[in-house]
């Protein structure tokens, strides 16, 4: 795993520096650290009321600079956000758990509402906006007239055109806060489409979520998020690597010893040809031991769920 941590490192877009933010009663946030490198998917990951979305606000300045300590390094420069709207200007845009669509105005006008397109510097260009509007449509896939009133929309085509107004942003950093909710499974499928086509095109994105499910098809970096805290963090499979449980299987052809497998492996099942447990040291020396006595045909350490290595981790931070 490469190592993330220095807070000057080039190849990071963004850097988030002993993060802290509380509310009245509650440590949102503690001391969190988030390193995120230009053209990465990154995941923020964790439980309810974790601190997910507080992060994201921070990062885009809805809790203003002042509301929160710690250090914000955005494209190698501290940044200290009054509001969304200086995040906005530095190519950040966040996509809120909480949609913020105006419901009286059409789809074309919130798609553009703040950053309309000017003809001549100072009219309004209406044609030109509707036709921009109808192009970051046609990238999300929404077939939808662009006068319709986005009020009485469901939640899936209101995210979708949020994503719409995102994209019509010079972004360089997207931030979408739990953008699976509402969202039926061909548009989640049609989201991460998007989303990996942008981050090839160089744009970074942040995700986050508690559905871990969805982290797993979305090879990326990840940061566990526990109770304000950061738990681990890395590249998913180097992190799913370093947390190869000990539970092995191995198939053979021959004859073992039960008593002398248990010299190497707790919970020991011995079948006719299969025997499985848990590692006592390493797996390398029962390997070793067990190819001098059968043909070993299959050998298998397994592989945990990021869900089973949260559920660890959080075990083991108690
Ligand atoms: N405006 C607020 N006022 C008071 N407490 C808050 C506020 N916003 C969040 N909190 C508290 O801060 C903690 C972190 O909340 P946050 O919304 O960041 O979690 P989350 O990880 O986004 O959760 P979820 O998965 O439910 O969206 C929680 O204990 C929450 O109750
Ligand atoms: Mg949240």
């Amino acid at each position: 795993m490469k190592a993330r941590g220095d807070f000057l490192d080039q190849d990071n877009i963004l850097v988030m520096k002993s993060i802290t933010k509380s509310f009245p009663g509650v440590l949102a946030l503690d001391s969190v650290d988030i390193y995120v490198e230009k053209g990465e998917i990154h995941f923020i990951v964790g439980e309810n009321g974790a601190g997910k979305s507080t992060l994201m606000k921070v990062l885009s300045g809805i809790y203003p600079y002042g509301d929160y300590s710690g250090d914000i390094l955005f494209q190698d420069q501290i940044k200290h956000f009054h509001g969304i709207k200086d995040s906005v200007s530095c190519g950040i845009v966040i996509i809120n758990q909480e949609l913020a669509l105006f419901p009286d105005l059409s789809v074309y006008e919130n798609i553009f509402v703040g950053h309309e397109k000017l003809s001549r510097g100072f009219l309004m260009d209406w044609d030109e906006t509707k036709k921009l509007a109808k192009k970051f449509l046609d990238i999300v896939k929404l077939d939808i007239d662009i006068y319709e009133l986005v009020g009485p929309l469901g939640v899936g085509k209101q995210q979708l055109i949020e994503i719409a107004k995102a994209l019509s942003h010079n972004v360089k950093l997207l931030i979408l806060d739990e953008p699976f909710t509402g969202l039926d499974p061909i548009n989640q499928l049609l989201l991460k489409e998007i989303i990996q086509e942008k981050a090839q095109a160089g744009k970074t994105i942040i995700f986050s979520t508690h559905q871990m499910e969805q982290v797993e098809r979305l090879c990326s970096n990840i940061s566990l998020i526990n109770k304000g805290k950061i738990i681990l963090e890395g590249e998913l499979r180097a992190v799913k690597d370093s947390k190869k449980t000990k539970a092995i299987e191995v198939v053979f052809d021959g004859k073992v010893d039960i008593e002398k497998v248990e010299n190497y492996l707790e919970n020991v099942i011995v079948k006719e040809n299969f025997v499985s447990g848990i590692v006592k040291k390493d797996h390398r020396s029962f390997l070793n031991w067990i190819n001098k006595i059968v043909d070993v045909e299959s050998f298998q350490v397994k592989i945990p769920t990021l869900e089973q290595i949260f559920i660890d981790e959080v075990r083991e931070s108690r």
